[in-house]
């Protein structure tokens, strides 16, 4: 029991890794256990199912990636588990990045052949800088991996992070015979019959002398499975809740998502280590699950969701008090109030509309453009702002150019929308009327002109500008800064929110310029509001 044991206790949590590593399919794999899909028929279906409701979205079908993210809730062992889907590929970070700051703790899928790559760091820094709890796992056992001890100290090397095995795995690829769950003692083997999706079956042992085991496992795994479980109990750390919950230890489980092995033991460690709804930042002091008036903030935008009604659902993490349908909330710093009449919850099975919602809990908010990405809403404060949504300045800067200028006002309208998903950045150049739209990364152009095509009927070309990056700008004296706008009008831009950018042809001019006018400040990332 929990001190909250008055509201269903949540996990809320996300699942970082590089491309590859088998997000999906883990997915999948603890939709399955949680009881949201019930035949392994139903998996492909569902993918199916997903991709021809992303038909529109031409680029994810060529690629084969999923630049689109959405919620998952199941149910498991008497929890209600949010999973919030963060697309993998590294030019849609932002949108991943906003995610993860509205989950409690994240799970780590890692190729058992592979180890850390670079998108798992980066997803790994930023769940550290907000000490988000990870449990790793690391994935495909039943292929030749890396040797056990190498994945391990690599983690604990480049993380910098303690690491505490839960299991280990017998053998791996060729010569895997099971998982031993050294927590409760007990050794997992896979079934024979069915090799297509197992379970497995548990033998408990009293200990890795057990007689039993002789009938269990090969001799010469029995041997390995000893020296190397002895030896880990003495390299790592012991596992110490405290210590991963506050993302300095990072439990490790072995397993296989696409052949459902060590899943169970997975879900499970979420269910009892993770934590629940934690105190979310927020001006003028962090929001605490256990606050009775409903607050918020809305960490991702999605339009278009269904292309025939051209909707646009915004998310929000419910951070404290009990959400019902039909409340208004206050969105703070517009001073309107908001009803809330069709909240979407993300059951995997069918899309419910809620009636109530507790911390922890995710709410698709059905709106035309009201809503953006770091609006705070509340039940009773006016003034209460979460904080630490950052916005990245782009690496790519195109001027966007109108085949047809009378669709200038569906370009707006497609500029708005798609800068609101964080696909895009919008500038306006205070000299001249085009629109300069920034990124991250080239797939990002791609997606931008695709929809424009086929969502807004909108052709457009993109045309390099003589700018390469961007830096918002920023100042203690507004008069320096007024004065610095003066002299630099065809270097600077302003974003939707107005805030002022300067653009710069090359670092080396971004070097030169922010040296010379010390007093400002370029910011490479900024914090919504
Ligand atoms: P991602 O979302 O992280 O990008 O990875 P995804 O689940 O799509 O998995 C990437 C590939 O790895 C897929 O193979 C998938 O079947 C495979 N995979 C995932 N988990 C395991 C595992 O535990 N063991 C093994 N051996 N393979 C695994 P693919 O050939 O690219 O796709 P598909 O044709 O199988 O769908």
């Amino acid at each position: 029991m929990t001190a909250h044991s008055s509201r269903p206790d949540r996990r809320t949590f996300a699942i970082i890794s590089h491309p590859d590593a088998g997000k999906t399919t883990l997915t999948e794999k603890l939709l399955y256990f949680g009881g949201a899909i019930h035949l392994a028929g139903e998996v492909k279906a569902r993918g199916d199912n997903r991709r021809a409701r992303s038909d529109w979205m031409k680029i994810e079908q060529q690629r084969g990636i999923s630049v689109t993210s959405s919620v998952m809730t199941f149910e498991y062992d008497g929890l209600t588990f949010n999973l919030l889907d963060t697309p993998g590929h590294e030019d849609f970070s932002e949108d991943t990045y906003r995610t993860l700051t509205a989950v409690d703790s994240a799970v780590m899928v890692i190729d058992a052949a592979r180890g850390i790559e670079a998108q798992t760091r980066k997803l790994f820094e930023v769940c550290r800088l907000r000490s988000v709890p990870i449990i790793t796992f690391i994935n495909k056992v039943d292929r030749e991996g890396r040797p056990i001890f190498e994945l391990l100290d690599e983690i604990a090397d480049q993380l910098a992070l303690d690491v505490s095995p839960m299991v280990w795995p017998v053998g791996m690829g060729g010569l895997f015979e099971g998982l031993y769950d050294i927590e409760h003692k007990k050794l997992l083997k896979p079934s024979k019959e069915d090799n297509h999706a197992y379970r497995g079956d548990a033998t408990v042992i009293s200990g890795l002398d057990d007689p039993k085991l002789e009938s269990l496992i090969s001799e010469n795994a029995r041997q390995n499975l000893k020296e190397e479980v002895e030896l880990a109990e003495v390299g790592y750390a012991e596992f110490d809740e405290k210590a991963y919950q506050s993302g300095d230890l990072t439990p490790v489980y072995f397993g296989s998502a696409l052949k459902d092995f060590g899943v169970e033991q997975l879900i499970s460690a979420i269910a009892r280590h993770a934590p629940g709804p934690r105190p979310q930042p927020a001006d003028p002091e962090p929001v605490n699950p256990d606050d009775p008036s409903v607050n918020g903030f809305i960490f991702k935008v999605q339009a278009n969701m269904n292309p025939a009604h051209r909707d646009r659902v915004a998310f929000m993490r419910l951070c404290s008090g009990r959400f019902r349908r039909g409340m208004k909330l206050n969105q703070i710093g517009t001073g309107k109030a908001i009803s809330i009449h069709s909240p979407i919850l993300f059951f995997a099975q069918n899309r419910e509309v809620a009636d109530e919602a507790f911390p922890g809990d995710i709410i698709g908010i059905p709106n035309h453009g009201t809503l953006r990405v770091g609006d705070t809403l509340s039940e009773n404060s006016q003034d209460l702002t979460f904080t630490g949504l950052p916005d990245f300045a782009p690496e790519i800067l195109r001027r966007v150019v109108l085949s047809d200028p009378t669709k200038s006002k569906q370009l707006r309208k497609a500029l708005d929308d798609m800068a609101e998903e964080g696909i895009i950045r919008v500038f306006h150049p205070v000299i001249g009327g085009q629109w300069i739209i920034g990124v991250v990364g080239q797939l990002q152009l791609e997606v931008f002109i695709s929809r424009l095509d086929a969502e807004y009927r909108v052709a457009a070309a993109l045309e390099p500008s003589p700018w390469q990056t961007a830096r918002w700008l920023a100042c203690d004296d507004p008069k320096i800064l007024a004065n610095f706008i003066a002299t630099h009008q065809s270097s600077i831009a302003e974003d939707r929110d107005k805030a002022p950018i300067f653009m710069a042809k090359d670092g080396w001019e971004l070097n030169y310029v922010s040296e010379r006018n010390s007093d400002i400040r370029f910011l490479a990332t900024r914090e919504r509001r």
